[in-house]
């Protein structure tokens, strides 16, 4: 077998002699993962670092102060060589070497029994590399591994039972960058995918093909109303020991029925997580230029859902009140009413040259703006063919990045 293939082992020192010898950068870089471990840690230098010393005084290494000596590892488990005196090390390591115990050269790998590979640690994986004689290119794996664990672009999904659980994930708006990176680890681990329509689709086909991706407007809800259904569908397959995304276009909160589910899950005894996501509400006017906010401009921003006509009697929301307002009107869902909705603010006492901006299929390879004024706006969506989704956003931001769009 070659010289430079090292056979990769996890040591358990808890409560295990571990000798250091040198306490400067190699040994200050090394010991908060042996005292992690647990190990008994003996460490001889006559110097040390300020954060070794930190260690010393704290209880979690103990330090003497003086030189190596024959007979030093007495007891050990292990042991780290990091002085800069080639003359102890190679005595210390001859030691070693007679005593069978393993034994790290920080100053010369090819004289070392054993070598200290690139560690990282994420969501309780230890990950630890070894290139033989490339510790940079250790590092950068790692440096990989870690990262895409984090992130869930390194798919690796638990396979213990810890019970059943669904999260409630806040997709973003459409762009699948846009969502965040527990999200995508979550999703990176499901079992089930339970979507919506809107969100970020293009997630989906990146998951492995054993996840099974259920499509939400689609769950037949026969005697049920369809959220209903939903429900149902998360609440069974959790319970069936399967590891639940309930994957949301924008944030779960904000018009997306994730207290419902939260809910019901809730009463069904089965722990939910919630993660946030990017709103349309915010998202989609930035992805076209316009700031809900602008100093000097607009001082405040209101979402209002236009799902429902203001006349009728089912509706929440104070048109009137609205239209008093400075600042900039969000609205989603409200590409059917919206000549309505804008009458009604007209009518209420908005301006009716006030900007509006439809942004259909925002943060996606298919977005469109479409600028028109309060007065024209029914005209223009109507004219223009604008479906949803799409976000209207009324206020003079709206101006502030109208030029190439009027
Ligand atoms: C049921 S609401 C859900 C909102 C979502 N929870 C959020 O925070 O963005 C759906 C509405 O969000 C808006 N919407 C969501 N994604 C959009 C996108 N990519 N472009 C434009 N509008 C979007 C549209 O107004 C759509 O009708």
């Amino acid at each position: 077998m070659s010289e430079n293939f090292a056979y990769p082992v996890g040591l358990r020192l808890s409560g295990r002699r571990v000798v250091v010898l040198g306490a400067g950068q190699v040994a200050q870089r090394r010991l908060p993962a042996l005292i992690a471990a647990g190990a008994d840690i003996l460490l001889i230098s006559p110097s040390a670092t300020a954060s070794v010393e930190a260690m010393a005084e704290a209880g979690e290494v103990r330090w003497e102060r003086r030189r190596y000596r024959e007979g030093d590892f007495e007891g050990a488990w292990y042991v780290l060589i990091t002085t800069d005196d080639p003359e102890a090390n190679a005595a210390a390591s001859a030691e070693a070497e007679a005593r069978r115990v393993w034994c790290v050269r920080s100053d010369d790998a090819e004289a070392a029994s054993a070598w200290t590979p690139a560690t990282g640690r994420s969501e309780g994986v230890t990950v630890a590399v070894l290139t033989g004689q490339d510790p940079r290119r250790s590092a950068a794996v790692r440096d990989a591994v870690v990262e895409g664990l984090r992130d869930g672009t390194l798919a690796a999904p638990r396979h213990r039972t810890r019970g059943p659980h669904v999260a409630l994930v806040g997709g973003g708006p459409g762009d699948p960058d846009l969502i965040t990176v527990r999200g995508r680890r979550l999703l990176a681990e499901a079992d089930v995918v339970v979507a919506d329509r809107l969100g970020p689709r293009d997630l989906l086909d990146e998951l492995p093909p054993h996840v099974e991706v259920i499509d939400a407007a689609k769950i037949p809800y026969g005697r049920f109303m369809a959220q209903e259904a939903i429900n149902n569908a998360l609440i069974e397959h959790a319970k069936a020991g399967k590891s639940v995304v309930r994957l949301k276009g924008g944030d779960p909160f904000v018009f997306g029925r994730g207290m419902e589910e939260a809910e019901a899950l809730a009463e069904a005894g089965i722990p939910c997580t919630v993660v946030p996501g990017i709103s349309s509400s915010i998202s989609v006017p930035g992805a076209a230029g316009i700031p809900v906010t602008h100093r000097g401009v607009a001082h405040e921003f209101t979402v209002v859902s236009g799902h429902v006509a203001p006349d009728d009697p089912s509706s929440l929301v104070d048109w009137a009140a609205l239209a008093r307002l400075r600042g900039t009107l969000v609205l989603l869902m409200a590409v059917e009413k919206i000549g309505a909705i804008a009458a009604a603010l007209v009518a209420h006492g908005r301006a009716a040259d006030t900007p509006v901006a439809v942004v259909q299929e925002g943060t996606t390879p298919t977005q469109r703006r479409v600028d028109a004024t309060l007065a024209t706006v029914a005209e223009k969506v109507a004219a223009e063919g604008v479906r949803p989704p799409a976000v209207v956003v009324i206020g003079d931001v709206v101006a502030l990045s109208a030029r190439d769009h009027g």
